[in-house]
């Protein structure tokens, strides 16, 4: 496994590698959830590449971006043993160098949900997704149904900019209480990690009212918001149910959804989604015109 640093580095390395390259972007303290999407990546490409970078421009004023967790020889060990081909670990200075000026921003998909509550998030996320995929370019790049408005919004800007690479989107991974994995939990307290399963309740409620075919979007919300207070350490940001196309709330009856929902356990701010009526649980593959 080589591991590269600066973009010279990079474009040795990348030239050396077998075709096709399968992509798994990371900003590393990496749990399974990475390493599904390295396994994902394996099963499909004749090399896998993988990037950490802790972003700085997708974390807003007063976010976690100093104490994010990091550990750069935990993570390079755990992706040895999965056999990656090459990880990309950029500094700040060689991603954003004196004089950066360049954006890359998808408009309307980024205003709703996790864009409303964290402005300037999504530009940040595709600005360096876009950076990430220049320097890598690979034929596959695989994102977590977790972050489901990253994903749709990464779909998005890869069609929008005409760029060559298939999108491939992985199932959450959970702890066996149901809990998505994050590299966020560590910040929970014992006590926190047992409410923090509340997210996960309230998706499953949701659930279980558009299985029993009552399926009006106010009521699929109005449940998860009622697990949600039931739970004391839990504060809710926002509970969506949203068309998983446009991402915008919807009304009556609904037959394909994005539930989602933001929620402060203590200072910890976890996310999680369930997508109905899809039958892997997925946002489908994107394959560009002509690639397949
Ligand atoms: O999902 C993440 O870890 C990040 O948002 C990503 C895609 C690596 C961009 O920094």
């Amino acid at each position: 496994m080589q591991v590269v640093t600066t973009l010279a580095e990079l474009r040795a390395a990348r030239a050396a590698l077998p075709e096709p390259v399968g992509f798994v972007p990371t900003m590393g303290y990496l749990h399974a959830g990475h390493l599904a999407l390295v396994r994902c990546a394996r099963r499909e490409n004749a090399a896998v590449a993988v990037s950490i970078f802790v972003n700085p421009t997708q974390f807003g004023p007063g976010e976690d971006l100093e104490r994010y967790p990091r550990d750069l020889a935990r993570d390079l060990r755990l992706l040895q043993a999965e056999g990656v081909d090459l990880v990309w670990a950029p500094t700040p200075e060689v991603m954003y160098p004196e004089g950066y000026q360049t954006w890359v921003e998808v408009a309307d998909l980024t205003r709703v949900l996790e864009g409303a509550h964290r402005p300037g998030h999504f530009r940040g996320v595709t600005t360096v997704v876009s950076k990430l995929f220049a320097g890598m370019q690979p034929r596959r790049a695989y994102f977590g149904q977790k972050d489901a408005q990253q994903a749709r919004v990464i779909i998005q800007m890869t069609r929008d900019l005409n760029l060559p690479i298939e999108i491939v989107v992985c199932p959450t991974v959970r702890e066996p209480d149901g809990l998505a994995l994050s590299s966020r939990n560590t910040y929970l307290t014992p006590e926190q990690r047992q409410a923090a399963t509340v997210l996960y309740r309230a998706l499953q409620a949701a659930r279980q009212e558009y299985e029993a075919g009552r399926r009006e979007a106010e009521n699929l919300r109005q449940t998860m918001r009622a697990v949600l207070a039931a739970e004391p350490l839990a504060r809710p940001q926002y509970v969506s149910c949203a068309d998983p196309d446009t991402l915008q709330e919807l009304q009556g009856p609904v037959e394909k959804a994005l539930l989602s929902m933001a929620v402060f356990v203590g200072q910890t701010r976890l996310i999680d989604n369930l997508l109905l009526g899809y039958p892997d649980g997925v946002y489908p593959r994107y394959v560009p015109e002509g690639l397949g």
